[in-house]
């Protein structure tokens, strides 16, 4: 049996003895252990404690880490990503640079059609190889757990092809991986003026072949101007619901078309983005069971206003952050940007960024019950800092590398 002790952790953060979805005021509760051990076996946390208390039986273990003036932290749970896509976008992001917005790209075949074309272009094995890069880019940053959409083939093929790069990365990687259908990401132009065709397509040739292949866990739908109506939404949504697909949904980016009070009526676990958002959406969503997940990276990415972080938290929304690492609204996956961003920008305390990029993030993913914090039981999926002063100094110190290292199911990486 594989054991591994840390021992002299000056702070062992987001212990946690039972599992809560946080909400309002109780984000901001992050307990931890000061001067803690932590012991791992067989790949689970098996205990914890402070190192007065433990078992000096435990100093003989063979494999052991000092960790002293160093902190652990679950590891880091991104809940929003589009991490297979078959080529980067630079040319847009020099468009942008000279005036042009994301509508005004999208509106000339730019933005997800010109990664859908590409991606239908590129072999099933050359998505595996550049995504596979990508994880074990991320993980070295700090991400255990993440999940990962579809929505850049828009075809039949093309998703179905997504969807399979997306199950070997599954089978492959170390790392906890959910997978979501997001065929609904925009209509292709052959479908710009028959979206009833389009959405026939989804329910009649793509659905029946994603659940037969078993190929998602999650539905999406991008419900914008110009892009999926909430009706569209709804009809898309109830037949993943058919197939037993939970509906996480994009919604609330770019404007407010009652993306938000759709979402509700269908039982989203997650409704993302909701950087536009009106009193009253603030007011639904916090009233609901669903997660609002905040994706900063992209307001920064597009210069736009970033969600309302801290009215959500006052109204009792139960939020989480992700990356939404694309190649057009956020060309990356660091989530120690998403976390300096995230008290910078939006005014989150790191307590609050903290369980929202963990415990919360692994609700909106539906893994609370593997990851997302230091729990007996728990994977030890892990996050061990360079020497640090205190919490704050992590998303403090932005742009800066803390992490020494990173433990996925038990492994050191
Ligand atoms: O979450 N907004 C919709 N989809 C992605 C961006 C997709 C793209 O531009 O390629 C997002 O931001
Ligand atoms: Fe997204």
């Amino acid at each position: 049996m594989a054991t591994t002790l840390i021992k002299n952790i000056k702070r062992l953060v987001g212990v946690r003895k039972e599992n809560e979805l946080l909400r309002g005021n109780k984000l901001a509760v992050l307990d931890s252990v000061e001067n803690a051990f932590l012991l791992i076996e067989d790949g689970m946390i098996s205990s914890y404690g402070e190192m007065k208390d433990m078992n000096r039986s435990l100093l003989h273990i063979p494999d052991q880490v000092d960790a002293s003036g160093k902190f652990i932290l679950p590891g880091w749970c991104d809940s929003h990503t589009h991490l297979v896509f078959a080529a980067s976008r630079e040319e847009e992001f020099i468009d942008k640079i000279k005036g042009m917005s994301y509508t005004d790209i999208a509106a000339k075949g730019g933005g997800i059609l010109n990664s859908a074309k590409k991606l239908n272009d590129t072999s099933e094995d050359e998505l595996f190889n550049s995504a596979w890069k990508r994880i074990q880019e991320i993980s070295r940053l700090g991400t255990t757990a993440v999940e990962i959409k579809s929505g850049y083939g828009l075809t039949v093929e093309g998703e179905l092809k997504m969807l399979r790069v997306i199950k070997r990365l599954k089978e492959r990687s170390d790392l906890l991986i959910k997978a979501t259908f997001l065929g609904a990401h925009a209509y292709p132009s052959e479908y710009k003026n028959d979206h009833k065709g389009y959405i026939d397509l989804i329910i009649n040739e793509m659905l029946p072949v994603i659940s037969k292949e078993k190929l998602a866990d999650f539905i999406d739908v991008f419900c914008e101007k110009g892009f999926f109506s909430p009706e569209e939404m709804e009809t898309i949504v109830k037949a993943g619901a058919s197939y037993g697909l939970k509906p996480k949904l994009h919604v609330n980016q770019l404007s407010s078309i009652g993306g938000i009070e759709s979402g509700i009526k269908l039982k989203a676990l997650s409704m993302d983005h909701l950087e536009t958002m009106t009193e009253g959406d603030i007011k639904k969503i916090s009233s609901s069971d669903t997660i609002g997940t905040l994706l900063p990276s992209a307001a920064f990415f597009l210069r736009m206003d970033y969600p309302p972080a801290r009215k959500l938290i006052e109204s009792n929304a139960a939020i989480a952050l992700a990356s939404d690492y694309n190649p057009g609204s956020s060309p990356s996956g660091n989530m120690n940007f998403v976390v300096s961003l995230a008290c910078i920008q939006m005014k989150m305390l790191p307590e609050e960024v903290v369980n929202a990029t963990t415990i919360n993030g692994a609700y909106a993913i539906g893994l609370e019950k593997f990851t997302g914090s230091i729990t007996i039981g728990k994977r030890a999926d892990l996050i061990l800092t360079r020497q640090i002063s205190s919490l704050a100094y992590i998303p403090y110190s932005f742009g800066t590398d803390l992490i020494n290292k990173v433990m996925i199911n038990g492994d050191w990486k």
